[in-house]
């Protein structure tokens, strides 16, 4: 049921002509907000900036979401030390993030414009 309201509302995301724009902003709003603290312009922890598309194609396979190291990060398993964000920086990513970045990476995983600039 909750697979299917999820597949649902991802085909309806993908309906929209304006929408790999929205996909990709909001990608990079979730990863901003999740992530760059600590892989960005004042840290890059495990030697990773995921505001810069070089860094980002280390660990994102475009178009393949289940071959994207990535995915397989924020999908592990609670205890599992690799769970990004790590357990002491929040809330892991629900489900519907978690189907936002696969849909960003379905659809290129384009660099974001929302994420702060990278230099
Ligand atoms: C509180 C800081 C923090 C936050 C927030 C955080 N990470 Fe990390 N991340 C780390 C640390 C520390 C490592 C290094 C872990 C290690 O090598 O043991 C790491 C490693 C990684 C790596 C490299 C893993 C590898 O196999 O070498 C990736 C990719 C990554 N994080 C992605 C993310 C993503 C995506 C998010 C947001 C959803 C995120 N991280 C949020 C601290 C953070």
């Amino acid at each position: 049921m909750r697979a299917g309201a999820l597949l649902a509302a991802a085909a309806a995301l993908l309906a929209a002509d304006e929408v790999p724009a929205g996909v990709v902003v909001r990608a990079g709003r979730l990863l901003a907000d999740r992530c760059i603290t600590c892989h960005g312009p004042e840290r890059a922890d495990g030697g990773i900036r995921l505001d810069r598309p070089l860094d980002l194609a280390l660990v994102v396979t475009p178009r393949r979401p289940d071959s994207s190291h990535l995915i397989r990060l924020v999908t592990l398993g609670a205890g599992d030390a690799l769970l990004m964000p790590p357990a002491t920086a929040g809330p892991r990513l629900d489900a519907w993030e978690v189907e936002l970045l696969r849909q960003w990476i379905l659809l290129g995983a384009d660099p974001f414009p929302a994420a702060p600039a990278s230099r």
